[in-house]
């Protein structure tokens, strides 16, 4: 090596560290989590490899044949696409290799899948969030949930270790599938976040102890179906426009969340006419939103309550969902 050049190599390359890896961090934190047996930290590993697996497909899917509708629908009556069934597929797969879990509730399956009694835990999972946008290379993400199971180990599954409110959650993430590719997690002690180095491989931190800003000036929602809102929904919403908020709505609800949680600004999806009771689901998109929301800083609410609190009566129902910075979800509930 010419001795010249080295000064320049330095600063530029081998000055700047690269970082703390994401099992490095699983692994250095594990003591916070209750039950500190492994399981959990082996649990969120096996989500990170599978979410690499999506990601490579996400990324190609332009050039192989993964674009479009399979021609069937799923719980929510939604179209479901490729890359839906095959992040499904990956996930589960991911999930029931590890043996940790032993139920998984997922938007693409009618009922729970049951895994493996010996799991301590159960996941709730929408692989693939915000499909529309799969075909037109928009941003889309995977949200999941992590729950201990309430009954013994060694016995089958029950409707008590799945139908679990929010706030038994132990861990909760999502992964964003955007200009870079993201793994933000809680395990009740703050917010990380972790970006995807695709040259290695491997995630690593680069924004810890994530807080939601208090206030902001963003206000996400899809005015379409605003006949049909409440008359505070309306008010509140003639409010942001009053006060030159500015309106950013992508339609893919981790960009969306991701988004305010990083600038400040609220994210509502009200009843409307076409789904009185909210579109969004309570157990694999609004809990573990509502989590790292909260352990962010920010609120999640469904008009009258915390969302945490909510203690779900069946697998695929749905919640109008208000979250994001404090102030902005507070002013909103007080409409
Ligand atoms: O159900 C999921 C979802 O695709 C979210 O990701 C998104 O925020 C929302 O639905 C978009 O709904 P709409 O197209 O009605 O605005």
């Amino acid at each position: 090596m010419n001795k010249a050049q080295l000064p320049s190599i330095e600063s530029s390359r081998i000055a700047h560290s690269i970082g703390t890896a994401l099992d490095r961090f699983i692994k250095n934190n594990q003591d916070q989590f209750a039950f500190a047996s492994g399981e959990l930290s082996q649990l969120l590993r096996d989500i990170a490899l599978a979410s690499k697996v999506v990601n490579r497909e996400v990324n190609k899917a332009g050039l192989i044949d993964l674009m479009g509708a399979m021609g069937t629908q799923n719980t929510a009556g939604d179209d479901q696409q490729k890359l839906d069934v095959l992040a499904n597929i990956r996930f589960t797969r991911a999930l029931a290799k590890g043996g940790e879990v032993c139920a998984l509730v997922s938007e693409e399956a009618e009922s729970y899948v049951d895994l493996n009694n010996e799991g301590r835990y159960v996941i709730a999972i929408d692989p693939l969030d915000g499909s529309s946008n799969i075909d037109v290379n928009v941003s889309i993400g995977t949200i999941f949930s992590v729950y201990r199971r309430k009954s013994p180990v060694g016995t089958p599954i029950q409707e008590i270790d799945i139908l679990q409110a929010g706030s038994d959650q132990v861990a909760a993430g999502y992964v964003l599938y955007g200009s870079s590719t993201m793994l933000v997690y809680t395990t009740g002690h703050g917010v990380n976040g972790f970006t995807y180095e695709p040259t290695l491989g491997e995630y690593f931190l680069s924004h810890p102890n994530m807080r939601m800003p208090a206030d902001g000036k963003i206000f996400s929602v899809n005015e379409g179906p605003s006949n049909s809102f409440s008359k505070p929904v309306k008010d509140y919403l003639q409010f942001c426009k009053d006060s030159h908020y500015t309106a950013r709505y992508i339609g893919s609800l981790v960009a969306d969340f991701h988004r305010n949680m990083l600038k400040g600004g609220i994210y509502i999806y009200p009843a409307t006419a076409k789904d009185p009771a909210g579109k969004l689901r309570l157990m694999y998109e609004c809990n573990a939103l509502a989590f790292i929301a909260e352990q962010a800083g920010g609120v999640a609410s469904d008009g009258a309550q915390r969302i945490l609190e909510i203690k779900p009566e069946r697998l695929h129902q749905r919640t109008p969902f208000y979250v994001g910075s404090k102030n902005m979800v507070e002013k909103a509930l007080s409409f």
